[in-house]
This record gives structure tokens, sequence and C-alpha cells, in this order.
């Protein structure tokens, strides 16, 4: 059982800011040619797979869900934040959005055909990360696809993840090639790994990784 201390910490902070949070970040990919065409890509791959729906995982207001849902996929929402998860009802009411935990997710075996956590596996203490990993192995069905965006560690080889003082709540920088390795040890094969340099106004690299589900166990 995973100690849910730091995720009642995360979900009471993100309720508290939910608001402003939808103002600013409605839809975080918008501003970002890589990122909007990394998602479309995503996108293309679950629609080309054929395998099930796109779970957003950790989908705050909503607005990267809708942009899947855009694209062609059909995707829902699962947020811990209740708040979070209401914003993101009464701005897309046509689509779904679940109250929920990546840490053990109300979704059967295999049922999904892509799941996307983009910036949300970043509040999770880096002990749990393996538990996370293998839920999304778990949800997946065989030819699914994972996308992630997280914080990146500027350096590979340092520590694979390291805290900082996030204005929400604490958040881990996380290394590529970790995050690439809990993925491999979930089962998952890894597609593609990218780092984009800060933009402006912004502290860290981002990093993303693309994996999939083999059809093959
Ligand atoms: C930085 S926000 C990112 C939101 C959205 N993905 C976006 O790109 O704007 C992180 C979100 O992850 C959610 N979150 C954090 N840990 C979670 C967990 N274990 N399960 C579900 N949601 C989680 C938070 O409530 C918050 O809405």
């Amino acid at each position: 059982m995973i100690e849910s201390s730091s995720l009642d910490t995360t979900r009471a902070a993100y309720d508290a800011v939910a608001t402003l949070y939808a103002e600013l970040f409605r839809d975080s990919v918008e501003g970002h040619p890589l990122d909007r065409a990394l998602v479309t890509a995503f996108a293309e791959h679950v629609r080309d797979a054929d395998a099930g729906p796109v779970a957003d995982l950790g989908c705050g207001p909503g607005g990267v869900t809708a942009r899947l849902a855009s694209l062609g996929v059909t995707a829902f929402g699962v947020d811990a934040s209740p708040a979070m998860i209401e914003l993101a009802r009464r701005q897309y009411p046509d689509l779904r959005f679940d109250e929920g935990s990546m840490l053990a997710l109300d979704i059967a075996d295999g049922a999904l055909g892509g799941v996307l956590a983009w910036y949300s596996i970043i509040h999770t203490p880096p002990q749990d990360l393996s538990v996370v990993f293998d839920e999304f192995a778990r949800v997946l069905a065989p030819g699914g696809h994972l996308l992630l965006g997280f914080f990146a560690t500027d350096d590979d080889s340092a520590q694979s993840a390291e805290p900082f003082d996030h204005k929400v709540s604490l958040a881990y920088r996380l290394s590529l090639d970790h995050v690439a390795d809990l993925a491999s040890k979930a089962g998952l094969t890894e597609i593609s790994r990218t780092r984009r340099e800060p933009g402006e106004n912004e502290r860290f690299q981002h990093g993303r990784l693309l994996a999939r589900k083999p059809t093959e166990p």
C-alpha cells in the first residue's frame, strides 16, 4: 500500500489553485510547437494502433484531453484533484473526467490504447514511481502507447530525481535515462526520448518519452 500523505498534500494544493491554474495553463501544450507536434504524433500512433481510448492521467483542467479528442482519439481525463475535475467537466461537458490516482487506477487491465501523463508524474515521490509505471503498463492494451512530459535533470548521469520548489506542490526533476528505465522495467518499449531547452521565463529542461506496450509478451 502506498503512503498517501504526499498525494493528499498534492491534491489539496491543486484544489487550492485550480481556478488560477486553469486560467494560466488551460491547454499546456498550446504555446509550444514541438510539444503540440509530439502530442499530435502520439494521437496518430494511438489512432493507427486502434487499441482503445486514451486516458490523460493528471489531466488538470482538461485542455490537453480536449486537444486529444480534437485529434480524433477517444480521450478521457483522470485527476486526483476534485477541483480540477470539476473545472474540466464544466469547460468540456462532452468529455469524461474522473477523480482518481495514478498510483491505483480504477481502470481494467489492458483497457487503454494510450496513456498521457503530462507533468503529472513530477509530483510522485521517487520511491513510488515504479508503482505508477506498473499501473501505466497494466492498463495499456498490447500495442498501446505512453507519452510522458516532465521536467528533466540537466545531466542524465546525475541523480535520478531532484526535488525542487514547484510553485504548487513539491515536485521532482527526473533524469531521462531514469524515466526510460522505469518504462522498460514495467515492460514498455521505448520509441523516442526528447529533451527541450527551457523556454523564456522557464527554469528547467523538459523531457519527453514515447513508449509502447509490445503486442507479444
Ligand atoms: C502540473 S499539473 C499538470 C496538469 C495537466 N496535465 C497539464 O499539462 O496542464 C499536475 C496535475 O497532476 C495531478 N496529479 C498529481 N499527482 C497525481 C496522481 N497521483 N494521480 C492523479 N493526478 C495527479 C494534479 O492534481 C495536477 O492536476
